[in-house]
């Protein structure tokens, strides 16, 4: 899979790329990703990228121009192109999961006050993070693209998805490690008995309960 992530700020995605997962991951091939920095394709001599808005009002507004020439430049017929913005549908597991089918994502992160409402014609889907709004779409792109890369085939055990929080919309069951004791706080009898029916069964009561407790409204979506 290739994703090319659009931005002003290239800098502040070294560190995703550069770490754990998302490095390995790239190191082996299972992604390739490319920051580009929407303001090489400004067509003005200042390479200007936002301007007033039009009617009035606070803030700078980002313009079609540099968005539009760089999608001219990398789109091919198997780009899929992703607007970020407080006001798209928000993500999900099963987002993340239609998205691992595409063989080339593009990210488009929008900054400042906002962006020409024109942008959003260029947009195959607009995606959220949750209802809060952040500075621009650079963090919500590296959210995005990292419940992704985690699901592409070998990027890490499948056995790891399965347990996943939201797989069958069921949270994760409690976890433990040494020692048997810590604190006064023990690891529960039944995962030191080596019976591996009744830890399974435990662990499939412990989801249920933690779902309930927590997110009720994932269990009525089962
Ligand atoms: N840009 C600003 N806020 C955002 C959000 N909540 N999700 C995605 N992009 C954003």
């Amino acid at each position: 899979m290739k994703i090319d992530i659009l931005t002003l700020f290239p800098a502040m995605f070294d560190g995703f790329l550069t770490e754990s997962i998302i490095k390995r991951a790239i190191h082996n091939k299972q992604v390739e990703i490319n920051i580009i920095n929407f303001r090489d394709y400004s067509l003005d001599p200042h390479k200007k990228v936002d301007d007033y808005s039009y009617g009035g009002g606070a803030g700078m507004v980002l313009m079609p121009q540099p968005i539009f020439d760089c999608l001219d430049a990398i789109k091919t017929d198997d780009s899929y192109v992703i607007l970020l913005s407080p006001q798209g549908i928000t993500h999900t597991e099963q987002m993340a999961y239609t998205l691992t089918k595409k063989k080339h994502l593009i990210f488009i992160c929008g900054h400042y006050e906002g962006f020409d409402e024109r942008i959003r014609s260029c947009a195959d889907l607009e995606l959220s993070i949750g209802d809060y709004v952040l500075t621009g779409g650079e963090l919500a792109s590296m959210v995005i693209t990292d419940s992704i890369v985690r699901l592409l085939d070998g990027v890490i055990t499948t056995e790891s998805h399965i347990k996943d929080s939201f797989h069958n919309n069921l949270l994760d069951y409690p976890v433990y490690t040494k020692p048997v004791e810590f604190r006064g706080m023990k690891v529960p009898e039944v995962l030191l008995s080596g019976h591996h029916k009744k830890i399974e069964e435990w662990r499939y009561q412990e989801q249920i309960k933690r779902t309930k407790e927590r997110r009720p409204d994932l269990l009525e979506k089962r």
